[in-house]
C-alpha cells in the first residue's frame, strides 16, 4: 500500500500548531503497519535548509489536460529528499516564487495570508495528483492523504482525472480544522486548471468565493477527522463553519479518529528538556519542574501555589479571552499562571498587562519556543485549555502524561479525551481532569474552583495524576484506523490502468 502525506508542517522542522505533530507522528506509525509511504510538501526554506536533496524527479506539467489548462504556476520542479530523523522519502515541490519566504508557512511578516496563497497551495494539490498520474514513474501512490486545505485541491485534481477517464489513486482527506478553509475571490479559479464546471454549489463555490476545504470536502473518497466527537460537531450549523450540510451529506464516509501522541518527546521519564526527569513512580521529583517553571516565570517560589499552565496559539478558538478576567480570583486563592502564547495582538497585551498587575503571581512569555513548552507542561499543575471548539487537541493529552491535569471545555475531542472530576467519576478511579460545559467567566471559573477543591486533597490529586499518567493515546492505534480506511479504499478502487503521465 503506497501512501502519499501532503501537508504543509512537519515537526520539528516547520510547526505552527497541532498539525505539525501529527505528521511527524501518523506516518511512520502507518510505515511501521507495512505502508510504504512517502510525504509531500512545499520546500519552505525551514525545510528546504535541513533537506538533503536525492533525485530530480519532474517538472510539474503545465500542458494542456483532457479538460483545460493546466494551473498557471511558475516554474515548479518535485525532487526526493530525505530530513535528518525523517525514516522515509520526502518529495519537496520546489517553486522559489511560491515557497522562498522565511517564516510562517501561510502568513507574510505583516501577519496577514499571502496574497497568492490560492496558487501556492494549488500548487501542492496539483503536484500530488500529478503523482498520483505517473509523475514519478518509480512510484505511484494507491492512497493521496491531504491534511486541511492546504492540501484541499488534491482531491479535485483527482476527481478530474478520473472524470477525463484516468485511473487515480484513492483519497483520503484529513480535516484538523474547519475554521481555516483556504478561501479565495472567485477570479483566482481560472488559473488553478480545474474544470470550469467545478464552479457551482455543488464543486469548490463557496457563497461565490472558492473554497479549498469544501473542495476537499466534496471530491475525497473518505474524509477524517481528528476526534469522534468532532466528526459529529462539523455536522452542525454551531461548528461546521458552513459546510454543515455537505459533511452531512457525505456522512457516509466521516469519521473521527483520535490523534496520538509521539510518546518519544512527551513523556516525563525521558524528557531532555526538564531539569529532573520523573514518571509515575517518582512523581514528587515533578516538583521540582514546578520550581524551575516558577523561577524562569517570575513566580513566587511557593510548593503550595497551584500553578495553571497555557501552552497555546491565542486565538478566539482557544476561549483564553476568558482567563485575563478571573485571574483577580484565581490569584486570590493562591493560584499563580505560567502562559505561553502568541497570536491575537490584543489577548496578548491582556495577558501583558495582568502580569504586570499580579507580579510574582502571572508570569507570561510570548512567543513560540519548545523549551518552554516543555516546561510549562512538566511543571504545571493544570494545564488549561478552555476552548470555543478543538478538533482534537494535544496539550491537554500532553499535560496527562505529564501528571499536569488538564482543565477543559466540554467540546471536541478534550470531550473525548479528558475525564471530569465528578464525585461519582472520582469515586470510581476514571476521573483524569476538569471538564467545564459554558464558554464563559462563569463557566470556566467553576472548573478553576474545583481543581483548587481538589489540590487541597493531595492524596486524591496524586491518584488522578496517575491515573492520566497510565493512559495511552498512541499513534499505532490511530494508524491502525487509517490503515483500514487505506484497505478499504484500495478494494473500493476500479482499476483502469490508465494514467496521464509516464506510463501510458
Ligand atoms: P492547535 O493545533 O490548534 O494549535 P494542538 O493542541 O493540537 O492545538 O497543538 C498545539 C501544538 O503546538 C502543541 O504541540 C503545543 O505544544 C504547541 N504550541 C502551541 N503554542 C506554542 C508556543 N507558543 N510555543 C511552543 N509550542 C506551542
Ligand atoms: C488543529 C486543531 C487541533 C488539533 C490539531 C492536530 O490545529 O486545532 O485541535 O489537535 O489540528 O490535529
Amino acid at each position: 500500500m503506497k501512501v502519499l502525506y501532503v501537508c504543509a508542517e512537519l515537526y520539528p522542522f516547520l510547526k505552527t500548531g497541532g498539525l505539525a505533530d501529527v505528521s511527524a507522528g501518523l506516518p511512520p506509525a502507518l510505515q511501521a503497519l507495512g505502508c510504504d509511504v512517502r510525504l509531500l510538501m512545499p520546500s519552505f526554506p525551514a525545510i528546504l535548509q535541513q533537506a538533503t536533496l536525492t533525485r530530480p524527479v519532474a517538472l510539474l506539467p503545465d500542458g494542456p489536460l483532457p479538460w483545460g489548462n493546466a494551473p498557471a504556476l511558475p516554474a515548479a520542479n518535485l525532487v526526493l529528499a530525505t530530513l535528518p530523523g525523517l525514516a522515509m522519502p520526502l518529495y519537496l515541490l520546489q517553486a522559489p516564487a511560491l515557497y522562498a519566504r522565511p517564516g510562517s508557512p501561510y502568513l507574510g511578516p505583516n501577519g496577514k495570508d499571502w496574497d497568492d496563497n490560492a496558487l501556492r497551495f494549488a500548487a501542492l494539490g496539483w503536484a500530488a495528483a500529478t503523482l498520483g498520474q505517473g509523475l514519478d514513474p518509480h512510484w505511484v501512490p494507491d492512497v493521496i492523504h491531504g491534511h486541511d486545505w492546504h492540501a484541499g485541491l488534491a482531491p479535485a485534481y483527482c476527481r478530474a482525472f478520473a472524470d477525463a477517464g484516468f485511473d487515480t489513486p484513492a483519497t483520503l482527506f484529513t480535516i484538523h480544522n474547519m475554521a481555516y478553509q483556504g478561501l479565495f475571490p472567485k477570479a483566482v479559479f481560472s488559473q488553478l486548471g480545474l474544470p470550469a464546471a467545478c464552479f457551482e454549489v455543488r464543486g469548490v463555490e463557496f457563497y461565490g468565493q472558492l473554497s479549498f476545504m469544501k473542495a476537499a470536502l466534496r471530491y475525497a473518497d473518505r474524509i477524517t477527522t481528528v476526534s469522534p466527537t468532532y466528526a459529529r460537531e462539523i455536522m452542525t450549523a454551531s461548528q461546521g463553519c458552513g459546510l454543515e450540510g455537505l459533511l452531512h451529506e457525505r456522512a457516509g464516509v466521516l469519521s473521527g479518529i483520535l490523534n496520538g501522541v509521539d510518546y518519544q518527546v512527551w513523556s516525563p521519564a525521558t524528557d531532555a528538556l526538564l531539569p529532573s526527569p520523573y514518571d509515575v513512580d517518582t512523581l514528587p521529583v515533578k516538583a521540582r519542574a514546578k520550581q524551575a517553571l516558577q523561577a524562569s516565570f517570575g513566580l513566587a517560589p511557593r510548593a503550595q501555589a497551584l500553578v495553571f499552565g497555557v501552552v497555546s496559539r491565542l486565538t478566539e478558538q482557544k476561549g483564553l479571552h476568558l482567563l485575563p478576567l478571573l485571574l483577580a480570583e484565581l490569584v486570590q486563592r493562591g493560584g499563580q499562571l505560567a502562559l505561553l502564547g502568541q497570536g491575537d495582538a490584543a489577548l496578548e497585551q491582556a495577558f501583558v498587562d495582568a502580569a504586570i498587575r499580579y507580579p510574582g503571581q502571572v508570569g507570561v512569555r510570548l512567543g513560540y519556543d519548545e523549551v518552554t513548552a516543555h516546561a510549562v507542561l512538566a511543571g504545571a499543575d493544570v494545564i488549561l485549555v478552555p476552548s470555543a471548539f478543538e478538533p482534537c487537541g494535544l496539550t491537554q493529552l500532553y499535560g496527562l502524561r505529564y501528571g499536569t491535569l488538564p482543565l477543559v471545555r466540554r467540546v471536541g475531542g478534550l470531550v473525548d479525551t479528558v475525564v471530569d472530576c465528578t464525585l461519582e467519576n472520582l469515586d470510581d478511579g476514571t476521573a483524569t481532569g476538569f471538564v467545564f460545559d459554558e464558554l464563559s467567566t462563569d463557566g470556566l471559573l467553576s472548573a478553576v474552583r474545583r481543581a483548587f477543591a481538589l489540590f487541597r486533597r493531595p492524596d486524591q490529586w496524586a491518584a488522578v495524576q496517575r491515573r492520566g499518567m497510565g493512559l495511552r493515546f498512541d499513534w499505532p492505534t490511530a494508524a491502525q484506523h487509517y490503515l483500514a480506511i487505506c484497505q478499504s479504499l484500495r478494494l473500493d478502487a476500479k482499476s483502469q490502468a490508465r494514467v496521464f503521465f509516464g506510463k501510458d
